[in-house]
C-alpha cells in the first residue's frame, strides 16, 4: 500500500472549513475520561489548523452505540477536555451532520473549533452510507483524517467522506504511518517482533506477515500454548486453539525455511484455574514448558523466558511489540508483560508498541517516555502489522 499521502501542510487551510476526523474513542469510567492520550495525540493537527486560521470541525466516534442516541457515549466530555487542553472554547454540536451542526459550522470564524456528536449515533456511519458521507462533506471544504486508531474502518467519517472532498492526513496519521511503515519496510536489524495475547486466531496474518520481515519472532501470551501443543508438548489445561495447530506447524516451518529465530517461552507460571475475579490473588508455580502438569494451566511466561525475551530485545535495533505475555490484569500474572515492557524501555533499539493492552501496560508502568513510539491504534496497528490496506489512509490523496 502507498503511504506517501498529502498532509495538512500540502494544502491551503486558511479560512477554509476543515472537517478533521480524530479518534476520540477514549476510555471512560463513571462519566469521566480515564486516559486523554488520544485527545492529546490529536493536538498538533488541531493546533496547526487553528494557527493557520482554518474553521475547524472535528468529528469522531465513541464506543459502539450502533445508531442509537446513547447519552453516555456523547462526545461532550471530549469537548470539555479538549477545551481545557487548547485553552479555548470548543463549540459542541448537538447532532452529527444535522441542522445544529450545519448552523454552527456556517457561523464559525477563522480559528474557531467545533466538535460534532458521536458519528456512530447515525446508523449509516459504520455502513459507509454515502448519504452520511455527503452530509459530512457538505459541512466543509477539506477533509483531514487524523484518526489513526479508526483508519482500519471503512466508515463514512473515516473514508466515505473522502469521495466528496479533497482529503489529506493529519500529523498523527503521518507520524504513525512513517514510524511503523519504516520499521516494517526498512528496519534497522536485528529486527525483533514480540507478539502476545490470548488467541492465535487474532494474530494469524500478523504472524505470517512478520515472518517475512523479522530476524526473531517471539511468541508469548496465551497463544504460545497452542504453538507448544503443536510442537507435541503437553500443556495441561492451558488455552489451546485446536483448530490452529496445523497453522502453528506451518508457521514454525516457515520460520525455519526463512531462517527466522522463532522463540517460544521456555517456562511458564501455572495455576489450577483462571483467576476469578481476574485480579484475585492466586497461588502460582513456575515450571518448564516441557513439564506443564496436566491439571494446571499456563497463565504467564516464567522468569527464564522473561530473561531470554529481554536479552533478544536488548540485542535488537528494532523491536515491535503487540500483546501481553500473560493475564496482566492480575498482579501475580503481570510479571512477564512487565519484564517485556521493561526490556523495551531499557533497549537502545527503535521500540514500537502496538496499541491496546501492551500500550496500556507501558503507560501504567510509567515507561511510555522510554519507548520510541506507542501507537494510538489497537485494531488499526494490528492491521498495519498484517500489511493490510487501511481504508482511512488509502482514501487520502497521494503526494
Ligand atoms: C479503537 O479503540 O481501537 C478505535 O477507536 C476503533 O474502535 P472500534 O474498534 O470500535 O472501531
Amino acid at each position: 500500500m502507498n503511504y506517501n499521502k498529502k498532509s495538512i501542510e500540502d494544502i491551503e487551510v486558511a479560512g477554509k472549513r476543515v472537517l478533521c476526523r480524530c479518534d476520540f474513542n477514549v476510555p471512560t469510567k463513571e462519566g469521566k475520561i480515564t486516559s486523554d492520550k488520544r485527545i492529546v495525540a490529536a493536538l498538533p493537527t488541531i493546533e496547526y489548523l487553528i494557527e493557520k486560521g482554518a474553521k475547524v470541525i472535528l468529528c469522531s466516534h465513541m464506543g459502539k452505540p450502533k445508531g442509537e442516541w446513547k447519552p453516555e457515549l456523547s462526545l461532550k466530555i471530549v469537548a470539555d477536555r479538549l477545551s481545557e487542553l487548547l485553552g479555548k472554547e470548543v463549540i459542541m454540536a448537538s447532532d452529527v451532520a444535522g441542522e445544529d451542526s450545519k448552523a454552527k459550522a456556517a457561523s464559525l470564524k477563522d480559528g474557531d473549533v467545533m466538535l460534532l456528536e458521536n458519528t456512530r449515533y447515525i446508523k449509516g456511519e459504520t455502513k459507509n452510507d454515502p448519504e452520511l458521507s455527503k452530509a459530512l462533506a457538505e459541512l466543509a471544504d477539506v477533509f483531514v483524517n487524523d484518526a489513526f486508531g479508526a483508519a482500519h474502518r471503512a466508515h463514512s467519517s473515516t473514508s466515505g467522506v473522502a469521495d466528496y472532498l479533497p482529503a489529506v492526513s493529519g500529523y498523527l496519521v503521518q507520524k504513525e504511518v512513517s514510524i511503523m511503515g519504516k520499521a516494517l519496510a526498512n528496519p534497522e536489524r536485528p529486527f525483533v517482533a514480540i507478539l502476545g495475547g490470548a488467541k492465535v486466531s487474532d494474530k494469524l496474518n500478523v504472524i505470517n506477515n512478520l515472518l517475512e520481515k523479522v530476524d526473531t519472532l517471539i511468541i508469548g501470551g496465551g497463544m504460545a500454548y497452542t504453538f507448544l501443543a503443536a510442537q507435541g508438548y503437553t500443556v495441561g489445561k492451558s488455552l489451546v486453539d485446536n483448530e490452529k495447530l496445523d497453522y502453528c506447524k506451518e508457521m514454525m516451518a516457515k520460520a525455519k525455511a526463512k531462517g527466522v529465530n522463532l522463540l517460544l517461552p521456555v517456562d511458564t507460571a501455572v495455576a489450577a484455574s483462571f483467576p476469578s475475579p481476574i485480579d484475585a490473588e492466586i497461588p502460582v508455580e513456575y515450571v518448564d514448558c516441557t513439564a506443564i502438569p496436566t491439571d494446571q494451566m499456563g497463565l504467564d511466561i516464567g522468569p527464564k523466558a522473561c530473561a531470554e525475551f529481554a536479552a533478544a530485545a536488548k540485542a535488537a535495533k528494532t523491536v515491535v511489540w503487540n500483546g501481553p505475555m500473560g493475564v496482566f490484569e492480575n498482579p501475580t500474572l503481570a510479571k512477564g508483560t512487565i519484564a517485556v515492557a521493561q526490556a523495551l524501555a531499557d533497549s537502545d533499539a527503535v521500540t514500537i508498541v502496538g496499541g491496546g493492552d501492551s500500550a496500556a501496560a507501558c503507560e501504567q508502568l510509567g515507561f511510555a517516555d522510554k519507548i520510541t513510539h506507542i501507537s494510538t491504534g489497537g485494531g488499526a496497528s494490528l492491521e498495519f502489522l498484517e500489511g493490510l490496506e487501511l481504508p482511512g489512509i488509502a482514501c487520502l490523496e497521494d503526494k
